[in-house]
């Protein structure tokens, strides 16, 4: 048998005969279009591996139950982590893009109407596995296949057919769902926390109150929560309790239900406990690909300003300000990044019963 040849082995052929510039017959007198391509090559081989990550991701999280005491979860958190590092880097080739300069560009833009990023079905395919769907988008008339620059029928049908199977933020509601922290064999010996260091709030007692047929309903671990919480307000605060309650017990947040919620807070609060540092990790990843993401969004939209100021796009959208309006609205992870407007002061959380501290703690011995 054949050595294998490293240049068959990566098809590097097929990739390094796949950049033909429309503006230049010859090298000689090329311009920037070979950046232009390339650059986007790049950036669409890093997409594919980011879907791969996501679905290896997506796969763990999908079976019945994940395994919280296998490495399952550790398995999810590195994939991720990996996707995290992919956008760390694909951020900062933005800027070997920006080297051209708008006049470089304007010599070879023309020829690629109504050729745009806008279509870039593995970037729509990202978004949407990860959990953002059509009607949280900014401008849904843009994703229409009939308009000239949208992506095509089966490109869209293939997104939307991503949307309808489990995203990772879908699988994930359902394992905070599952968190069994409440389970009450954990909470015989919990001492509620004093009423003393309940009072003296700077909100109005009289508006924060829980009707007696709530209060029944709510785990006395988040009564207390609440009332600290309720401490933890400034004067200028008081319609957050209103929204801790709305959150945590009647809506929940977005998509998110009440009881997931009140897993992630609890994770984010307690992630100091062994068992919620992988969970915690998790969380806190998910927010850092949200971040990432919207911080290559703005990179590609001032780069976009740069190169053609208020014009409309190739993909016949209104250009920056489109891109503008999808930077503070395409976040697939915004409610768990929120959860931090309920944490409250560490010396100030509830003390846990120490039945549940066994439980969440490595016990060697
Ligand atoms: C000179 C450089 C670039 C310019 C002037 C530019 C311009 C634009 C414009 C105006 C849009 C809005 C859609 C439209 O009307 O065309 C857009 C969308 C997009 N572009 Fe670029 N782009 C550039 C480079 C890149 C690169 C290197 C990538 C990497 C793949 C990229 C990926 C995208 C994506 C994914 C979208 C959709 C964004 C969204 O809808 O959230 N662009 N681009």
């Amino acid at each position: 048998m054949e050595d294998l040849y490293y240049s068959d082995y990566i098809e590097l052929d097929k990739i390094l005969n796949s950049q033909h510039p429309k503006s230049f017959e010859s090298l000689e007198e090329g311009n920037d279009e070979m950046l232009f391509i390339i650059v986007h090559q790049v950036y669409e081989l890093w997409f594919k591996q980011i879907i791969f990550e996501l679905e290896l991701a997506r796969r763990i999280f999908i079976q019945d139950g994940i395994n919280d005491n296998s490495d399952d979860l550790s398995k999810v958190v590195h994939k991720l982590k990996r996707i995290g590092k992919i956008l760390e880097l694909i951020n900062q080739q933005v800027s070997v893009l920006e080297t051209m300069t708008a006049l470089d560009f304007l010599e070879f833009r023309n020829v690629l109407l109504p050729a745009s990023g806008f279509q870039s079905k593995q970037f729509r395919l990202i978004e949407a596995k990860l959990g953002l769907k059509m009607e949280q988008r900014y401008k849904q008339e843009y994703y229409k296949y009939t308009r000239r620059g949208s992506l095509s029928e089966t490109d869209l049908q293939e997104v939307n057919q991503a949307e309808s199977e489990s995203t990772l933020k879908e699988l994930i509601i359902k394992w905070l769902e599952r968190m069994p922290y409440l389970d009450e064999r954990y909470w015989k010996e919990y001492t509620r926390s004093s009423p003393a260091d309940q009072r003296s709030s700077p909100v109005d007692q009289r508006s924060s109150q829980v009707s007696e047929s709530d209060a029944g309903d709510r785990h006395k671990f988040w009564m207390d929560y609440r009332s600290a919480y309720q401490n933890s307000l400034s004067k200028n605060e008081t319609g957050r309790l209103r929204e801790f309650d709305k959150v945590f017990f009647e809506e929940g947040r977005g998509d998110v239900s009440p009881i997931a919620m009140q897993a992630a807070l609890f994770i984010t609060i307690y992630r100091n406990l062994p068992i919620f540092h992988l969970p915690f990790e998790l969380l806190n990843t998910l927010s850092e690909i949200d971040e990432l993401l919207s911080n290559w969004r703005y990179r590609h939209f001032m780069m976009v300003r740069r190169m053609i100021g208020l014009r409309v796009g190739t993909g016949g959208t209104s250009g920056a300000g489109y891109l503008e309006g999808t930077l503070s609205q395409h976040y697939a992870f915004r409610e768990i990044t929120e959860v931090a407007t309920f944490l409250i002061e560490r010396s100030k959380r509830p003390v846990l019963p120490n039945a549940l501290k066994e439980k969440v703690s490595f016990n060697l011995t």
